[in-house]
């Protein structure tokens, strides 16, 4: 996924914050989509293999309603699905564009992972067109995929969410650490919440609630409908409570918990439709759960990238920093940022030198004095230091532009100057 860097361009701080906000948008196309189509994959699979068992036609009907319902036609998953993650995918690619981070790499499997799965997702769909031929086999392969496409993008979610404070390294410790589990495990839970809302919704209201013209059939598909959005909402406040908990405490914020109650409120009005639509059926009440469910959602993905936000503060200045730079030598001038070799000193290399005595480095009055006339061998050193002397740690790259590595390296050269003709 390096290619995609290397395309990137450094952004300003407005285009950053549009960013941003594309992404609360896409996500909000994304995710309640593939939501939906992992459940009810996974519950029209169940009850289709129910329907061979109980040779029960409701379950036959069941079945089909629900994949028709959540893959919305035949061709929906290519433009819901795969055209906002790869959209999301450019995305990250400018935000993290200055930062090694494995979010890239993690997002791109799971792209891929999808495109299997859709493609056996809507086979199973299509087959429902020849009554007595239906292709559960591509049903099943369909939902595992789907389950590893959605753990990677959980997983891909979480190291970008997490940014500064990601420690599990590997594409094991990060899939089985706890914070991916945690948000894997809210993603499915909401993903059958968002289902069964979907289910009533769907089969009630729209369509004039094309259930209900079956008397037999709408009481069966309400009450299985009715007790998978139960479960599911029952146990999101669990997850939503770890899901906060596992925030780290630098990028929690005001806003942050401002959404998170906003969520929360929105499932406890997801409770009373319920209750409404389990004591006394209206079909109105099940677009009212079906929205308040979807706006839930909605919230936390609006947290998620306040958390963002929060945590790639720094990054985001030095990409903005870098974009007036570019600016200013588009223009062709310094650029009103300018840092002077002494300020980059005192910004990038205080920390492991000293001219004088030997800190994290070698002292500059000893080691220097070899590059005097060759500051161009000095500058490419420290645009990409190699190893030197073996009783010293390697030197990170200080990762400069080339104009900041030649300041630097003429700020340093002539102080060394200074100091050794004193001596
Ligand atoms: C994280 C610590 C660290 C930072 C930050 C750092 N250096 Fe170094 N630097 C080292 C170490 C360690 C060495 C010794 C490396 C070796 O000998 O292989 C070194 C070596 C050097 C040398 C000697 C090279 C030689 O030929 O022996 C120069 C010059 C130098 N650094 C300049 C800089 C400048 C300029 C900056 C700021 C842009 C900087 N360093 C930032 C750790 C650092």
């Amino acid at each position: 996924m390096e290619f995609l860097k290397d395309i990137a361009l450094p952004q300003s701080a407005e285009h950053i914050q549009l960013l941003h906000y594309m992404l609360i948008l896409i996500l909000f196309l994304f995710i309640p989509f593939v939501s939906a189509i992992f459940g009810g994959t996974v519950l029209s699979v169940f009850y289709k293999k129910k329907e061979k068992i109980d040779l029960d036609e409701n379950c036959r009907k069941f079945s089909q309603d629900i994949i028709e319902l959540v893959t919305v036609n035949k061709k929906a998953g290519f433009i819901l699905g795969l055209v906002p993650l790869l959209t999301a995918i450019l995305i990250f690619s400018q935000l993290f564009q200055s930062s090694e981070n494995s979010n890239l790499v993690y997002l791109g499997i799971s792209f891929l992972l999808f495109v299997i799965a859709f493609n056996f997702i809507y086979d199973y769909r299509n087959s429902f067109n020849y009554l007595n031929n239906v292709d559960l086999n591509s049903g099943k392969i369909g939902v595992v995929f789907l389950f590893f496409a959605l753990w990677f993008f959980s997983a891909g979610m979480s190291v970008a969410v997490f940014y500064d404070n990601w420690k599990p390294e590997g594409i094991f410790s990060s899939l089985f650490s706890s914070i991916v589990i945690i948000r894997f495990l809210f993603l499915l839970v909401s993903a059958f919440a968002i289902t069964g809302g979907a289910i009533l919704f769907g089969l009630f209201y729209l369509d004039g609630g094309k259930a209900n013209l079956d008397k037999n059939y709408g009481e069966f598909a309400k009450w299985k409908a009715l007790k998978i959005t139960f479960t599911a909402t029952i146990l999101l406040p669990l997850l939503f409570f770890a899901n906060l908990v596992i925030i780290p405490g630098s990028s929690l914020s005001g806003g942050v918990f401002a959404y998170i109650i906003i969520g929360l409120f929105l499932l406890f009005l997801a409770y009373n439709f319920l209750y409404v639509i389990f004591v006394r059926f209206s079909s109105k009440f099940t677009a009212l759960l079906f929205f308040s469910l979807l706006f839930m959602v909605l919230t936390i993905i609006i947290s998620d990238q306040l958390v963002i936000s929060n945590s790639t503060k720094v990054s985001s200045a030095i990409l903005a920093v870098h974009y007036e730079e570019l600016l200013a030598d588009l223009k062709g001038e310094g650029g009103p940022v300018e840092l002077s070799g002494e300020e980059i000193y005192q910004i990038r290399c205080v920390a492991c030198h000293k001219f004088d005595v030997k800190l994290v480095g070698p002292p500059h009055n000893e080691v220097v004095p070899k590059y005097f006339g060759n500051e161009n061998q000095l500058t490419a050193y420290i645009r990409n230091p190699s190893k030197i002397d073996p009783n010293y740690p390697p030197m990170p790259n200080p990762g400069l532009r080339p104009r900041e590595a030649k300041a630097v390296a003429e700020y340093v050269l002539e102080q060394v100057k200074k100091n050794v003709e004193k001596q």
